[in-house]
């Protein structure tokens, strides 16, 4: 059978983001990041909506050349529905309606969770074997943080899920106490190479329960710091390093404590990571550790896989177009959309 060209686009968030695939394997994948939050210390939702506006186009663009491929080449066109920030989806969902609409090509929604979690399928130059069913997804991103077990393209069962804060927002929201910049998930990694991460010791919340929670974890990082300075104006400059690597360090504790807690009940070798906190060098060090020392066999994302991008939506709607599920164009976006 020949393998159909896929055009994805991605813009749940602050990236842009435009790939090109033949089948599994990736022929292009061009992001463009938005820079306009940097000075707000977070995504500002109708700023993202308008700067996917004015990137779509040249990130498609671009896209299809590095590919080699003009539109009359692709046989499908695939979106991320949600969830996200509606205005940002909408721009995504209406360019893939109107190039399926223009160029006379079916039409595929994905969940963006579904991308994170089949991203260890797409296929690059410096190919590598994907992990067989079922297998455990670990998914941190900004977000979401889940252990899900992924029985087939189409078919997961939720494990865990965090009850309040995320990974990556536990990350950004103590980065931005610290007076980091924004996204603060890799300042902190970058900072935390160079730190104690047994310096100070942090709260673990929901020892022994199924689901993540990350709230409690960054408010004794808050008084941490308020007492701190309480003692001492210069506290967090003089400790940034050993702040950074002991917050770290109890994020990496917490996610692997719950993937112990959940591979216990499910005796599954096969352990993926996704979703933008999978670039965290530490937690990708201590995740093949793990991994060894239980006899797990490990996925780690090729880093630019880690962050969204619309590669890892292009692999998620090739399985939905071996199965022939397409959507029609009264498809619309969904920022709540549930996994
Ligand atoms: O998957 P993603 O790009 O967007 C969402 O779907 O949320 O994830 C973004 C998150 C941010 O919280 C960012 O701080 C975090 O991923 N992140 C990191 C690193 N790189 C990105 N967190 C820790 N260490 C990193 N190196
Ligand atoms: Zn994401």
């Amino acid at each position: 059978m020949k393998e159909p060209i896929i055009l994805a686009i991605e813009s749940s968030c602050d990236d842009t983001s435009a790939a090109v695939l033949r089948g599994p394997l990736l022929l292009a994948n061009v992001l463009n990041t938005q820079t306009v939050h940097v000075k707000y210390g977070g995504v500002v939702p109708e700023l993202a909506s308008r700067a996917h506006l004015s990137n779509i186009v040249p990130v498609v663009s671009a896209a299809l050349e590095e590919a080699g491929c003009t539109p009359s080449d692709v046989q499908a066109v695939t979106f991320t529905r949600g969830p996200g920030l509606l205005g940002a989806l909408l721009v995504g969902t209406s360019f893939a309606k109107g190039f399926s609409l223009a160029n006379g090509v079916p039409l595929i929604e994905v969940n963006h969770l579904a991308g994170h979690i089949l991203a260890p399928f797409i296929q690059t130059e410096a190919n590598h074997t994907p992990p067989p069913f079922p297998y455990l997804s670990l998914l941190v991103s900004g977000g979401h943080t889940q252990i899900i077990r992924v029985e087939s393209p189409s078919e997961r069962k939720i494990l865990a899920e965090t009850i309040d804060d995320a990974a990556g927002e536990a990350f950004d929201k103590c980065a931005k106490a610290m007076g980091l910049g924004y996204p603060g998930g890799p300042i902190i990694d970058r900072l935390a190479k160079e730190g104690n991460p047994r310096a100070f010791k942090l709260a673990h919340p929901l020892k022994g329960d199924p689901n993540f929670s990350f709230s409690g974890l960054k408010t004794s990082f808050l008084y941490l710091l308020r007492d701190g300075l309480q003692k001492d104006p210069e506290f967090i400059a003089r400790n940034q390093r050993d702040l950074a690597a002991s917050l770290q360090h109890t994020i990496i504790e917490i996610l692997l404590a719950k993937l112990k807690f959940h591979l216990a009940k499910n005796p599954i070798k096969h352990v993926a990571l996704g979703g933008g906190v999978a670039a965290n060098s530490g937690l990708r060090a201590a995740l093949l550790r793990f991994g060894k020392e239980n006899n797990l066999t490990i996925y780690l994302p090729a880093l630019r896989f880690t962050t969204d991008n619309a590669a890892m939506i292009g692999i998620a709607a090739y399985f939905k177009y071996q199965e022939g599920i397409f959507a029609d164009l009264s498809i619309t976006a969904s920022p709540r959309l549930a996994l």
